[in-house]
């Protein structure tokens, strides 16, 4: 059986930021904020992106989106070379991609009513006559679960939680194929959280979306994705699907954010110890020339310093970068 093509597909994906050190004879450096990703996620999928706060999430999802300029790598979105495309072709293939953001509140013009917000992407693709827009923006409210009467309300008169309702429309306004979540419910109560990743899911399931689903948190994720990729400092140290990273993290990086998890499984939660990441990562200017995680890693050998380990497969659905898993 042939399998699926997926829609989104990475390849050596690298950013770097031009950043200004020193006195005046020092040269220009660079921060690689993403240091040589591959990833793909398959349509009405979900990949996470989990790491901690400086790791290059962000970043590469803007990269993806070409919303930072990428230093080198592939885009490939629903079989276009995306980094590639330009003038009609590009911004038809732009609205195919939307965003999530974080802080619901910052994201929405707080002068603009909420319907307003939502239309606004509809207006930048010329979407038909007013009425029809007008049916469009009633149905985007139904499928997020807020009331028609509040379309004529502002962002400030809103909850948290409606606020990221009212993103979630505008994301879905244009009919995207992929939809880029970073941290969608970070700035949430726990049990609002709840409800949007609920909603997230339901939405994924009748409109077949694919997510890029971007959090410092592993417990977010873990009834969210199909698989998931662990960043540090601008590499993905493990990828793996969902059952094998949760059930067998393999690399020291992604086991001690994972015993930070409360598990819902008794066996797990009693087998695992809290492990604690001491220090702080390494400057991301100058990164080391070995294991970027060796100066906090509680297994590092003399050889962790020394090279770099690559992302290498441990088995069918699982791919880490430790060299003591690559004998
Ligand atoms: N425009 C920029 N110019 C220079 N450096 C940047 C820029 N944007 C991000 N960086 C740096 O790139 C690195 C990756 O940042 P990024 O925001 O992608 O991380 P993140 O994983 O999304 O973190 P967070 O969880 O805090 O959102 C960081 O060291 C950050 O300081
Ligand atoms: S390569 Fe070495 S330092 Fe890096 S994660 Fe593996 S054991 Fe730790
Ligand atoms: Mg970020």
């Amino acid at each position: 059986m042939a399998t699926e093509k997926p829609l989104l597909k990475v390849d050596n994906l690298s950013v770097r930021f031009p950043v200004k050190r020193g006195g005046p004879f020092t040269g220009k450096s660079f921060l690689h904020a993403v240091d040589d990703i591959s990833f793909e996620v398959k349509r009405g999928e979900t990949l996470a992106i989990v790491g901690e706060s400086g790791s290059g999430k962000t970043t590469a999802a803007l990269a993806v989106a070409r919303l930072v300029d990428a230093y080198q790598g592939k885009v490939d979105l629903a079989g276009h070379d995306f980094l590639e495309l330009e003038g009609e072709d590009l911004r038809k293939a732009r609205a195919k991609v939307q965003f999530i953001f974080q802080d619901p509140y910052a994201s929405l013009n707080p002068r603009l009513r909420a319907e307003a917000i939502v239309q606004e992407p509809l207006d930048s693709l010329d979407a038909g006559p007013a009425v029809q827009r007008q049916e469009r923006i009633d149905e985007l409210f139904r499928a997020v679960g807020l009331r028609p009467e509040q379309q004529r309300l502002f962002p400030h008169q809103f909850s948290g939680g409606q606020r990221q309702r009212i993103g979630i429309a505008r994301a879905l306004a244009t009919q995207p194929e992929l939809i880029i979540c970073d941290e969608p419910v970070s700035a949430l109560d726990v049990a609002v959280q709840a409800q949007i990743l609920n909603l997230l899911r339901k939405l994924q399931k009748d409109f077949g979306l694919t997510y890029l689903f971007i959090s410092h948190d592993l417990g977010v994720v873990q009834h969210m994705c199909d698989s998931i990729a662990v960043m540090y400092m601008g590499k993905i140290v493990e990828q793996a699907d969902r059952k094998s990273l949760f059930n067998n993290p393999q690399h020291p990086y992604t086991q001690a954010l994972l015993s930070a998890v409360p598990s819902v499984d008794r066996k797990r939660r009693e087998a695992t110890k809290r492990i604690l990441i001491p220090g702080d990562p390494p400057d991301p200017i100058n990164p080391p020339k070995g294991c970027r995680f060796a100066n906090r890693c509680p297994v590092a050998e003399s050889r962790c310093t020394e090279s770099q380990p690559a992302l290498m497969a441990t088995d069918e659905h699982h791919k880490v970068a430790c060299h003591l898993l690559h004998r």
